[in-house]
């Protein structure tokens, strides 16, 4: 049997594009492996979104192509290949085929273009299953916000239609798969002939055996009242909400072209809070945006403090070619933006320690979702919003939901024994 070696970065995006190039190679007899020296092909799902994430792929292509066997096939998929094309194989010797992200729905035909003649297509495969799985409801984006190479890599916002989502949840559901999380750059915006976001939740909430249902990203100028309503009384959705701020003042978010004002954005954080008053809310922020002061810096720093978010992604602007913000000066140095971003860390960092402190003794439905490798008697879960959690215990399945109450804090991860 032949085997695959995936190393995917970037976004869920990109993990759910690596899951399903997985599946159509295990269809095809191919078996996932974590030896480089074992592999017959290695696929790189790569992004593009800053400066290093391209670095860090290209750094172990390289490696790649120097460790794998000879015979081995190296391919290069996602954002960075789609930016790159065929440029990489030029700068990498090695590298055999490149794969861009726009050309995810026509997989099939890239694979028996390549594999067919190989001795590698032979017999079906079924592919494993886990309990926790992503679904794409929608790819592409059009927002354009002016930082952002998105909307470039991966082409125009489609929706994909509502019974092709129903269908494959079925089947995963089929395969064991207990808790959604449903995808897109903008998942608010999705729209299949009228079936709009709150109404897709709606759909697949009711498909039987499914626990859990998730959603990301969502952006601020499209997560409407009737959404918030419907995730708050549908069961089945988790208390989480990741919905990216980038920047807190409002000159900044108008020249990054966000189309919401920070008095917008705190309105949908109200409005969540009212209605899913414990909800976890996560953010991204992006600081040295060009022309950014200080003043504007602290801006950010004090919306982040009054909402106080679970976590952040936090990231120093870096310019992408081709954007609209790349015809900006980048005019705030790197040691100014690392300061900011450290700032900005230290004040999160505080804040996520002191709600995870805050659920001490609390009671919590935790999801089971694996052993935890190294210290035997803990599993691995997450709570009902975004927390990281470990329980103590001998018998669990994954994908059990079990009551727990919190015993301490570790900053990042909760430690929980059963009731
Ligand atoms: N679709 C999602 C985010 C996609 S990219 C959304 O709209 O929120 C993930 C995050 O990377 C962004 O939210 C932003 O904070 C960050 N990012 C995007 N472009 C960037 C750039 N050029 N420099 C630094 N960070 C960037
Ligand atoms: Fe990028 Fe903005 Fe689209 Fe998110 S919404 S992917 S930040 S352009
Ligand atoms: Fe995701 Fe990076 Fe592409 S964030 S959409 S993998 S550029």
């Amino acid at each position: 049997m032949p085997f695959v070696y995936f190393q995917t970065f970037g976004c869920q995006m990109n993990v759910a594009d690596s899951d399903e190039l997985k599946r159509k190679l295990e269809a095809r007899g191919f078996e996932e492996t974590s030896c480089i020296a074992d592999a017959d092909l290695i696929i790189v799902n790569t992004c593009t979104v800053r400066q290093n994430a391209e670095n860090k792929a290209l750094a172990r292509i390289k490696e790649f192509s120097k460790l794998k066997k000879p015979q081995c096939l190296l391919w290069v998929t996602g954002c960075m290949a789609q930016r790159m094309g065929d440029t990489l194989k030029d700068a990498i010797p090695g590298v055999s085929l490149v794969i861009g992200a726009k050309e995810i729905d026509n997989l099939d035909s890239i694979i028996n273009e390549h594999l067919i003649h190989s001795s590698f297509y032979n017999q079906e495969h079924h592919s494993h299953s886990s309990v926790s799985d992503y679904i794409t409801v929608m790819r592409g984006c059009n927002n354009y916000c002016a930082y952002c190479i998105v909307p470039y890599v991966r082409g125009d916002e489609h929706s994909i239609p509502v019974s092709t989502i129903l269908d494959t949840i079925r089947a995963r559901i089929d395969d064991g798969v207990k808790e959604i999380t449903l995808l897109g750059q903008n998942v608010n915006s999705y729209n299949d002939n009228g079936t709009d976001f709150a109404d897709l939740i709606v759909k697949v909430s009711a498909l039987d055996g499914l626990k859990r249902l998730r959603f990301t990203t969502s952006h601020p100028k499209d997560c409407s009242d009737k959404l918030i309503r419907t995730i708050a009384e549908t069961p089945q959705c988790c208390s989480h909400f990741h919905l990216p701020v980038q920047a807190g003042t409002d000159r900044i978010l108008s020249i990054m072209n966000r189309r919401y004002t920070a008095k917008d954005y705190l309105n949908r954080i109200d409005t969540i809070r009212r209605y899913i008053p414990h909800a976890d809310i996560t953010t991204d922020i992006l600081v040295g945006f060009p022309t950014e002061t200080d003043a504007e810096f602290n801006d950010t720093l004090s919306l982040v403090k009054q909402v106080r978010y679970t976590t952040a992604f936090m990231f120093a602007y870096s310019v992408r070619e081709g954007t609209a913000a790349s015809r900006m000066t980048d005019d705030i140095p790197k040691q100014e933006k690392l300061d900011r971003l450290n700032r900005l860390i230290e004040a999160q960092t505080e804040i996520t320690k002191e709600i995870y402190d805050s659920m001490i003794g609390s009671t919590i439905e935790v999801m089971i979702n694996g052993r935890q490798d190294k210290r035997e008697k803990f599993w691995m879960g997450q709570d009902n919003g975004c927390k990281r959690i470990l329980v103590t215990g001998e018998h669990f399945n994954n994908g059990d939901i079990i009551r727990c109450s919190v015993k301490r804090s570790s900053g990042m991860t909760l430690v929980c024994d059963t009731q």
